[in-house]
């Protein structure tokens, strides 16, 4: 056999894209080794380090030795506290038996898509939506049927939108609330009606509540309110500021819970145990003050950027109720993101992540920008984004 066969990567593995957000940070840091000035409106994490009773914690367990492997599902006490900031924030029982705690979101999605999907299965994912998610189905050997949503449907998934779709099977609808790129949620009723249309295909609903904690108005249903037959996919990264440590978790029913234990154990053995420990301090009433306070930094910078956007012609038809995103319209300047993005970059210092990133629908009129900067560099953007529109160079 010849070299390049040995190392050629599996077929499954050709339309798996890249992330363009990627692309724009490493050019972005290049840059700034050459000693220019960046702001980053790129980077799909808090600026914040995690909160320090978190880090503390996570000392303390290094320091008492907690390195061993947890059971597979994670460690019992962290799921009862889970299951507790279920009962706690949105009213619900979930049975700390259906949570999995896994590395990161990221673990939990492609774990999901292993449990959920067999090869040809149809799963229906929003477009624009997060990139990872069609391609956790297509390596599953599923197909990722994207359906547009537009700023009609607040940029979610609804009845309406799905029933097209449905004259052949489907296996599966998958969701976000808050989304990315779009920072829009799902109300209870929606919640209610995309849980009555997948009971009505016979098909599972997975909503990524990811971002649940970073929402800007009061009390954001989960899914759980509505259905305990959903599943629902959390992290540690987001609100709780952990992105580094790799922890978040799923809740399925219970009819899944053996098969996820299996492959639990089978694709990561455990999520980390430091990690684990440390996330235990994530929901005491201290550690939440802190998470609060930035919560509303994220609110203001929200409020700051959405306002100079709208104020230079970029369109923001909807206002994001979470996450820490604006998906704005780019048609006013240019028919091309990718090149409005690289003119930002190379001419104006500022890293924004283009809309072709998140799916195929009008992508290229929208680019998304990540309020993960202080106010201060915020001002400092609003200045550099008012000069590049004043050049007249974005156009393309
Ligand atoms: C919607 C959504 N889901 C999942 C993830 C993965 O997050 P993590 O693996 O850090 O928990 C991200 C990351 O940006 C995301 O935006």
């Amino acid at each position: 056999m010849s070299a390049s066969n040995r190392f050629k990567p599996a077929a499954r593995t050709a339309d798996i894209s890249p992330f363009r957000v990627m692309t724009v940070m490493e050019r972005a840091r290049e840059l700034e080794s050459q000693g220019r000035s960046i702001i980053h409106l790129e980077v799909g994490e808090p600026d914040f380090s995690t909160a320090q009773p978190i880090v503390e914690a996570g000392r303390e367990a290094l320091a008492h030795g907690c390195t061993a492997y947890t059971p597979a599902a994670g460690l019992p006490q962290l799921r009862e506290r889970i299951a507790q900031h279920y009962k706690d924030s949105q009213g619900v029982e979930v049975d700390p038996g259906r949570i999995i705690v896994t590395p990161g979101a990221s673990g939990g999605l492609s774990l999901l898509a292993q449990l959920l999907v067999n090869p040809g299965d149809r799963i229906l994912l929003p477009d624009p939506g997060y990139p990872c998610n069609r391609h956790f189905v297509r390596l599953a050997g599923g197909e990722a049927q994207l359906v547009p949503v537009t700023a009609d449907s607040g940029y979610q998934l609804n009845p309406g939108l799905l029933e097209p779709y449905a004259k052949a099977p489907v296996r599966g609808v998958w969701a976000a609330s808050p989304g990315n790129p779009t920072g829009t949620t799902l109300d209870i009723d929606a919640l209610a009606a995309l849980s009555r249309w997948c009971d009505r295909q016979d098909a599972h609903l997975l909503v990524d509540e990811i971002y649940h904690g970073l929402d800007y108005s009061e009390g954001l249903p989960s899914v759980l309110r509505v259905s305990q037959d959903a599943i629902v996919v959390n992290s540690f990264s987001k609100y709780f500021g952990m992105t580094g440590w790799r922890l978040g978790w799923f809740v399925v029913p219970q009819v899944l819970v053996e098969a996820s234990h299996i492959l639990a154990q089978n694709l990561f053995i455990a999520a980390s145990t430091p990690a684990q420990h440390a996330a235990l301090r994530a929901f005491d009433e201290d550690t939440r003050e802190i998470l609060e306070t930035r919560r509303r930094a994220f609110a203001q910078r929200r409020d700051f950027l959405s306002g100079v956007l709208k104020e230079l012609g970029f369109t923001l038809p909807v206002e994001p109720l979470g996450a820490f995103y604006l998906y704005a319209g780019i048609e006013k300047f240019s028919a091309d993101c990718e090149h409005l993005c690289r003119v930002l970059l190379e001419d104006f210092g500022l890293a924004v992540t283009p809309g072709t990133d998140f799916g195929e629908y009008h992508s290229r009129l929208h680019v998304r920008f990540a309020f993960t900067t202080s106010m201060q560099n915020l001002e400092i953007a609003a200045d550099r984004l008012r000069a590049a529109v004043a050049s007249g160079k974005l156009s393309a």
